[in-house]
Order: structure tokens, then sequence, then C-alpha cells
């Protein structure tokens, strides 16, 4: 697949089959986000691979924090968590992305996002879905302490067959973002 457009042609997949996603594809796609460049070449991005039971336990506690924090908070606070939520139960794969965060630099955050989508447009090259998931930091401390991990939480990634393909969004048109000063 041409470069433009795996990144072109990827979307945020929110609806999965239920098949299987084998272990060596995920470590390829695993492979690719351990190629991107990285503050000091520090590769501060860590990942806990999680399917079948690890998964499912892993998203009732989520369930939980989160059921706790509508509670408190309200429904309209959540946002789109639940539904996220519904997203990861579908997957067959959910990733926990880790940063290290060694030396507290933006910039390592930054390294972490790069090899997030570079994970994104491997499985989108591979004919696999995937979603890029803020949505778990609801359940920061909650999350960190249930992995028992010192790193800062970074995000979560759902991989699996797609069941429908994602909705084309309306992207900013490249005027509205650049700027070519001379
Ligand atoms: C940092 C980040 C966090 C995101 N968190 C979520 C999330 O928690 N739930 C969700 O459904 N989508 C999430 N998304 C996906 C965005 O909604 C999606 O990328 C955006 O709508 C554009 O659609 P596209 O990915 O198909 O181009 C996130 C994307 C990014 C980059």
């Amino acid at each position: 697949m041409e470069l433009i457009d795996a990144i072109k042609g990827r979307r945020s997949i929110r609806e999965y089959k239920p098949d299987p996603v084998p272990r060596e594809m995920i470590k390829d796609i695993l492979e690719a986000g351990n190629w991107a460049p990285s503050a000091k070449n520090g590769h501060q991005w860590r990942f806990t691979v999680l399917t079948g039971d690890s998964k499912n336990r892993y998203n009732e506690m989520f369930r939980d924090t989160l059921n706790m924090f509508i509670q408190k908070q309200g429904r309209d606070e959540a946002g789109s968590a639940p539904w996220t939520l519904e997203v990861m139960q579908e997957a067959p794969v959910v990733i926990i992305v880790w940063n290290t965060n060694d030396n507290g630099w933006i910039s390592e955050e930054q390294s972490v996002a790069a090899a997030i989508q570079n994970i994104c447009l491997r499985a989108h090259d591979l004919g696999l879905g995937s979603l890029w998931i803020g949505d778990v930091f609801y359940a920061y401390p909650e999350t960190r302490a249930y992995f028992g991990k010192e790193w800062k939480l970074s995000g979560a990634i759902t991989l699996g067959y797609a069941a429908s393909e994602g909705k084309v969004p309306k992207k900013k048109s490249l005027d509205e973002v650049a700027e070519f000063l001379e």
C-alpha cells in the first residue's frame, strides 16, 4: 500500500468482528510502533496487549470505575467513554499504551504518540481496523494500579477486523491549518 493511501485510508474503527488477530500480526504491528522516532531515541513507549479474559477483566474494572464516576459527576461528564468501552468490549485486542516518562519531557509523550500512529497505520496496511483511545484516562490512576505500573498512561488502541467501514470525518482544509511565511 502506498504510504499516502495508508495515511488517508486509515479510519477510526468502532465496530469489530469477533475473529481473533494472530499473535504474529499483533507483533508485526507493534514492531511498526517500535520503529517510530523518539526523543533522544528513548523508545519511551511500552505496550500491554490484552486479549480474551485479560481484556474482559480490564474492561470490567474500567466499567466499574466509569460507573462510579458517572454516579458522582453525572452521565454528561463521561462524554464518549461509555461508548468507547463498548468498542473495547467488541474488539478482540486492546493495547494499553504507556509512557516511561524517564525525564518528564513533553517530547516523551510525543514519541509515544508517534508510535501509536505507526501502529494504526500498519494495522490498516495489514487489513485491520484500529481505534486510538483517550477515554481510558477516565480510569487513569485505576489503570496504573490495576497493572502495577509506575509509567504514565498514554492511552489505548483497539485492533481487529472491521465489521463496518469507519465514517470519513470532515477534515479541515490545508488552508485552515497551515500558513506559509516568506
Ligand atoms: C489522542 C486521541 C484520542 C482519541 N480518543 C478516542 C476515544 O476515546 N474514543 C473514540 O471513539 N475515538 C477516539 N479518538 C479517535 C478520534 O475521534 C478520531 O481520530 C477522529 O474523529 C478522526 O477520525 P479518523 O480517525 O477516522 O480520521 C481519539 C483520537 C486521538 C488522536
